[in-house]
Parts: structure tokens; C-alpha cells; sequence
């Protein structure tokens, strides 16, 4: 069984990511020199899937073109001789396939996945979402497909958050089957910190079967008139079953400014030719800020 698509829903409004988010896409937002859409697909490529589905919106065609060759950059960079630079340009066009499909009304996550039905057909598929930043070796979507592979089930990637913070997650009530493998018997949507089951929370990573968009068609609508992909786990959960995946690696929200800054140092720390520099503006700066 080859998994070759990756479902990518960009037609949300970023509203945390407001005002930078105004007018460019916050997928297009950049982690330290990339934006953090390049990210998402990298590690996507990693796992071995190929084909990029963005469920885009009308103000959305800039990521499209980011994963596009520009050719009057590129011979720009070949007359100056910047073969490196050329290269990496290149490199990004020629990365993976993308197809995308609209999302004409902003219904929600579950709605955005369920626009995909007609590219994936009756293949498993993932669901990458931009939010969501995993850095680290053999971490992230990856991880998914192999837990498919072994226990022949759709699964959703987990971190572990701070009890004060299980509110903002569909959170994972399971059984361990494997180290850092469960088997999902129920998903609550936002508990408050007494309901939660754990902190186990369902993070932007997805690997689904084509039978979850039947359990998309019934879901009804939430209060805010969107349909959540959640209640459709929840479905497919009891129905076929579940795993979550705790993931690897180190997880940033790119939603949240501190975690989007720090997510920038991270990489950018990890840059030899940056490292020492960084370093010591970094220590300067906390050393003034402490005297305040
Ligand atoms: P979020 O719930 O984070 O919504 O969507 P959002 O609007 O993007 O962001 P905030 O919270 O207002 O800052 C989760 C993912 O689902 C996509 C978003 O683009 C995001 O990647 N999405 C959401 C859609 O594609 N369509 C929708 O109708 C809703």
C-alpha cells in the first residue's frame, strides 16, 4: 500500500497570527528562512508522499507559486553567478506535485478535508496542517505511516501539553498498545482541565482512510456553523478504530507568537553560520531585559 497524498487545508482566516497575517498567508510567514509551509511539505517528502492537495482560497495562490519555478529569478541568479541560491530556488519548485482545490465558504477543518474527496479517491491519505511545526529526525507524519504499516489503522499524531492548556485541543482518552502508540477510545473536543482524560493532545498531523469522509457527511455543523474534523475521528474511532502517535521531536504552534519566535531561534541556532552571532545578541539582549 503506497500513500502518496497529503491533504494541506491553507483556507482558514489566521486570525492569531493577525496583523502580520493581513494580507500574506500565514503559511507563508517565515521560520527563520523558510516559510513555514516549506516545512510542512519537506517533512511530508521525508515520509515518502509526493503529492501536495492545498485546500486554498481566492488570496491563497502565493503558496501555489512558492512551489513553482520562477524563472526570471532563476536567471537572474544564473547571470550573477548565485549557483547555490540558484539551486535552492530550484529545489522548491521541483519538490512535490501540487494540485488545489477551493474552499469557497470557510466551513471549518472537517469541511476543508472533505473538499479533498475527489483528488484522493479511495486511497489513505494525510492532513498536514501549517500550525503545527515538528523539527527533529524521523519525526512527524512519517511516524504515521509506519504505525499504519504495523497496525493497519488511521492515526493521529499527539503531544503531550500542560494540563492548563488542554482546552485549546481535541484531547486523547487510550489504551498504550505500543511504546508511545494508543488506541483511541474517545476524543474530547476542549475538555476543561477536571474532564480531560489526559493531556495527550491531537496535533496537525493526520493519516486518514477514505472511509472518513463518509463520518465527514454526518457531521452536523458546531455552534459556530463549522464542521469539525474531530467529530468524524470520533466516528471513525468507534467505528474502525484509531491510533494516536506521540510524536517525536520538538513541536512548536507557529499560532502563538512565543512559540513561533522561539520555533526561529531553534532553526536559526541551528545554523553554523549564524550560531555565534545569534548567540551573543541573544545573551545581550536577555542579560538587558533581565535588568528591567
Ligand atoms: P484553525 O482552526 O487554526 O483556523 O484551522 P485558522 O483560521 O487558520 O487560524 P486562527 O485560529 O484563526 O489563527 C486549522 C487549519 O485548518 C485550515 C486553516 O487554514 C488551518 O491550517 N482551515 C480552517 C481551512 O482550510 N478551512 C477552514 O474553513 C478552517
Amino acid at each position: 500500500m503506497s500513500i502518496r497524498k497529503v491533504v494541506i487545508p491553507v483556507a482558514g482566516w489566521g486570525t492569531r497570527s493577525l496583523p502580520a497575517s493581513k494580507n500574506v498567508p500565514k503559511e507563508m510567514l517565515p521560520i527563520y528562512n523558510k516559510p513555514a509551509i516549506q516545512y510542512i511539505v519537506e517533512e511530508a517528502m521525508g515520509a515518502g508522499l509526493t503529492d501536495v492537495v492545498l485546500v486554498t482560497n481566492r488570496e491563497k495562490r502565493i503558496i501555489e507559486d512558492h512551489f513553482d519555478y520562477n524563472l526570471q529569478l532563476e536567471s537572474v541568479l544564473e547571470r550573477a553567478n548565485k549557483t547555490e541560491m540558484l539551486h535552492q530556488v530550484r529545489a522548491v519548485a521541483e519538490m512535490v506535485n501540487t494540485i488545489s482545490i477551493r474552499q469557497k465558504r470557510q466551513l471549518g477543518l472537517g469541511h476543508a478535508v472533505r473538499c479533498a474527496r475527489e483528488v484522493v479517491k479511495d486511497a489513505p491519505f494525510g492532513v498536514m496542517l501549517g500550525d503545527d511545526l515538528i523539527f527533529g529526525a524521523d519525526a512527524g507524519i512519517g511516524q504515521l505511516v509506519e504505525a499504519m504499516k504495523r497496525f493497519g489503522l488511521p492515526a493521529v499524531g499527539v503531544c503531550e501539553v500542560p494540563r492548563d492548556k488542554v482546552n485549546r485541543y481535541g484531547i486523547v482518552d487510550g489504551e498504550e498498545i505500543a511504546p508511545g502508540i494508543f488506541r483511541v477510545r474517545r476524543l474530547v473536543e476542549k475538555p476543561s482541565v477536571e474532564e480531560a482524560p489526559s493531556n495527550r493532545a491531537i496535533v496537525g498531523r493526520y493519516l486518514l482512510t477514505p472511509d472518513i469522509f463518509s463520518h465527514l457527511d454526518a457531521v452536523q455543523p458546531g455552534k459556530d456553523g463549522e464542521i469539525q474534523l474531530t467529530d468524524a475521528l470520533q466516528s471513525l474511532a468507534a467505528s474502525r478504530g484509531l491510533l494516536a502517535v506521540s510524536m517525536h521531536g520538538q513541536r512548536y504552534d507557529a499560532g502563538d507568537w512565543v512559540e513561533y519566535l522561539t520555533a526561529n531561534i531553534h532553526l536559526a541556532l541551528e545554523d553554523k553560520t549564524l550560531h555565534d552571532d545569534l548567540l551573543e545578541k541573544l545573551s545581550a539582549l536577555l542579560k538587558s531585559a533581565g535588568r528591567k
